[in-house]
């Protein structure tokens, strides 16, 4: 098993492809699986693949960008479209790969991680080191048109990763806050 880690246009197709199936296996619909890029360029996209030989066994994709909270700018990542096959769940890949990414996010000089994610897998993202924060709510979409974890039929919890002393520093500002994400109209909410 290895981590490939790539800028989302970068993956070679045969593997984008692989991990378009795995996606449609967790939300299946349109459109069918393709080499496409699906992320906001503008969110500097890296692909994060859990390769077993040439099959991808997980898979996940890290965004980024400015944060302005609490008065204060930070440097943001967060993780989307976090996925394992089907065939091989409940054997620790999900895991391996979550924390491989929080490795890789703190390497990358980012003050900190934010995303969101259904209330049932807290304890997974828990157990790869990420915490949650307690009432905060992320606000994707735009600030025109705003898209709020705590929005109707949602029950998702904010996880968090505070990295640089920047964010340590001023990581008070975050639990029970909401939080202007704002990643645009691609990746509505990370
Ligand atoms: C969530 C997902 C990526 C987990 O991948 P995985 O490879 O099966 O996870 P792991 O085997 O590493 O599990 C690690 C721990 O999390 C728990 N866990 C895994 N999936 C879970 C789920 N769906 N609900 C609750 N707990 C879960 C496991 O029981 C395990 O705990 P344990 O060590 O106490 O047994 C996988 O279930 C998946 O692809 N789901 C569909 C897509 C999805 O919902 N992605 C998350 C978007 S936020």
């Amino acid at each position: 098993m290895r981590v490939l880690a790539l800028p989302e246009a970068e993956v070679p197709g045969e593997l984008k492809l692989q991990v378009a199936e795995l996606q449609d296996q967790a939300w299946p619909g349109p459109p069918a699986p393709s080499t496409v890029p699906v992320h906001d360029p503008a969110l500097r996209p890296l692909s994060m693949l859990l390769l077993d030989g040439d099959r991808v066994v997980a898979a996940l994709d890290v965004l980024s960008k400015q944060l302005a909270h609490a008065g204060r700018t930070y440097a943001a990542s967060g993780l989307s479209g976090v996925v394992t096959d089907r065939a091989r769940r409940g054997w620790g890949h999900g895991r391996h790969l979550v924390s491989a990414a929080r490795a890789a996010v703190r390497e990358s000089g980012a003050d900190l991680a934010l995303f969101t994610c259904d209330r049932g897998l807290q304890g997974f993202y828990e157990s790869a080191g990420w915490e949650p924060l307690p009432g905060t709510v992320l606000v994707g979409g735009t600030p025109e048109e705003p898209f709020p974890s705590d929005g109707a039929g949602f029950d998702k919890v904010t996880m968090a990763g505070f990295f640089s002393g920047h964010a340590v520093r001023h990581r008070a500002d975050f639990p029970g806050s909401r939080i202007a994400l704002h990643p645009g109209e691609i990746d509505r909410l990370w």
